[in-house]
């Protein structure tokens, strides 16, 4: 299937210095555990790990949404735990793409039973509400524009889905590239692409 490149791994770099600056300014002092989601995430968390000059743990969670489909399953599935506790640690939850939410809201209830000292978002790409009906969209802002705080507010006027770092509005269309698949494929693009049918 063709592949139409529509954000290169130098603005991903760009971007991903920023929000690198952003998590240090934002987050408490104290113990930080960054916690990636498995497998799409991959790459984002190992970049922006490097991104953030402070002493922290990294930590993985496995989870499975989509099985090999390109649509929501709408269950969500842990696969891998992680491999210590939170409990009074700041948690950064990095995650690939936000699409109907249903994955986040899941993971953060999870979290946050653990009795994390706080939990933090960043998703490298959220997907705007036309194509899932359940998050605040956005004021129409060009496909890899990154997203303001007050945008961000506007996603979620309840406040009970943060997302406190987005790297770029998701293009239209199933992404690939940069740690996320179509089919277990494509993870190691270095760009993200759409996946042309
Ligand atoms: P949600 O639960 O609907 O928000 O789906 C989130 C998960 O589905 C993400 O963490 C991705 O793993 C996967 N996903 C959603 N949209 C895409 C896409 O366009 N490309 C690749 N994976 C996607
Ligand atoms: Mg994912």
């Amino acid at each position: 299937m063709p592949l139409r490149e529509v954000i290169s791994a130098a603005e991903i770099a760009r971007r991903v210095s920023e929000i690198g600056a952003e998590v240090e300014a934002r987050l408490p002092p104290g113990p930080l555990t960054v916690v990636g989601v498995l497998r799409g995430a991959f790459v984002f968390t190992a970049d922006l790990v490097r991104a953030i000059h402070r002493d922290l743990t990294v930590d993985f969670l496995g989870v499975r949404s989509y099985g090999d489909a390109t649509v929501s399953s709408g269950v969500v599935e842990i696969t891998t735990d992680l491999g210590a506790p939170i409990a009074g640690r700041h948690v950064l939850l990095v995650e690939d793409i936000v699409d109907t939410g249903l994955t986040l809201r899941y993971l953060l209830d999870l979290l946050k039973a653990r009795g994390p000292a706080s939990l933090h978002v960043c998703a490298l790409l959220a997907k705007p509400i036309n194509q899932s009906g359940t998050l605040g969209g956005f004021p129409n802002p060009p496909a890899t524009t990154p997203l303001g705080e007050a945008q961000l507010r506007q996603r979620d006027p309840d406040a009970s889905l943060p997302l406190d770092f987005v790297g770029f509005k998701a293009p239209d269309g199933f992404v690939v590239g940069y740690g996320l698949d179509a089919r277990q494929l494509y993870r190691n693009l270095p760009g993200i692409c759409i996946l042309e049918e």
